[in-house]
């Protein structure tokens, strides 16, 4: 398959690249540098020039504090950017994929959230997602729209890679122990996109690791014991200690009902991802 990859020296962007070109496919990694997709001018030029059978959009705008005093920004690239590639797909006929978040939910829900849920984001950036999955639908009836949360991999900044850093550096940690998500190994997230892609698979889904899911302080613990450090000296903090500028949902934990009626398996369990990523790296 020739695909295009939007956003693609981004944390999910690198892992779908990389899963995409193992599994045989013909790769456009397009880094904003290459495709800047607020411009409607530019992405249809990409589509005319690279003729691809799908497009995976790891685009966005990620800073979710930021997005609060830049809401202009945040919506021109999470809902005008997938706007204008879902118009382009449509007219090549190809294949559309777009990722979105757990923080389209409110967080005030008990358990997991599935597609079924109504979501009712608290930010500007869960906002702004959520438009942009009602613009790709709206654009285009046939978008797979990807949920995702609690992304981990490598390459990019992420929770676990300043986790790390602080664990190796042997110093006191603190982590939130009052939200609650599903981790998501990037690669497994890859290669549940790239499953999404076979024909007659469209429509939203949620995609987690499996797993009660846990919060940032047990997954703290969990990276620690495995990469042998101290747990003792994480201490678990509540969330309302940060001051942080955009509210987060307390409980943004993912489940999928869609893929299981696909009769795609779960994805296997964080820990076990979480292992299978630290042995790697470490
Ligand atoms: N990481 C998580 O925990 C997580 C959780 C839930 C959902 N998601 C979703 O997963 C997707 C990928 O996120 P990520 O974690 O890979 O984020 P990321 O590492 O911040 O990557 C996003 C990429 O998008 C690029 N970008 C920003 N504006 C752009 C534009 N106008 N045109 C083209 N590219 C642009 C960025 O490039 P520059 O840096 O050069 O601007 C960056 O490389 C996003 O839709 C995000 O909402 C992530």
């Amino acid at each position: 398959m020739k695909i295009v990859v939007t956003g693609a020296r981004g944390l999910v962007g690198r892992a779908v690249t990389a899963h995409c070109r193992d599994a045989g496919d013909s790769v456009t990694a397009a880094g904003h540098r290459e495709l800047d997709i607020t411009s409607k001018t530019a992405v249809r030029a990409f589509f005319e020039r690279e003729q691809p059978d799908a497009v995976v959009n790891c685009a966005a705008y990620t800073d979710v504090d930021g997005a609060e005093s830049n809401p202009e920004l945040s919506l021109s690239v999470n809902r005008d950017g997938v706007r204008y590639l879902a118009g382009s797909a449509k007219t090549h006929r190809c294949a559309f994929l777009t990722i979105s978040t757990d923080f389209v939910f409110d967080g005030n829900a008990e358990g997991f959230y599935t597609e079924d849920d109504v979501p009712r984001p608290i930010s500007v950036y869960g906002k702004s997602k959520l438009e942009g999955e009602h613009a790709a639908a709206a654009e285009y009836e046939k978008s797979i729209i990807v949920r995702t949360g609690w992304v981990f991999g490598t390459g990019g900044t992420n929770f676990l890679s300043t986790l790390k850093d602080v664990l190796n550096r042997d110093e006191p940690v603190t982590a939130i122990e009052d939200s609650f998500g599903t981790p998501t190994f990037a690669s497994d997230l890859a290669e549940r996109i790239r499953e999404l892609l076979e024909p007659g698979r469209n429509g939203l889904f949620h995609v987690a690791n499996s797993g009660p899911g846990t919060s940032y302080y047990g997954f703290a613990v969990a990276a620690a014991r495995i990469l042998g450090v101290d747990s003792t000296k994480i201490t678990g903090v509540p969330a309302s200690s940060l001051n942080r500028p955009a509210p987060r949902p307390a409980n943004s934990r993912l489940l999928s009902i869609n893929a299981s009626k696909l009769g795609l398996p779960d994805l296997p369990f964080w820990q076990d991802a979480l292992g299978r990523h630290l042995s790697h790296i470490s």
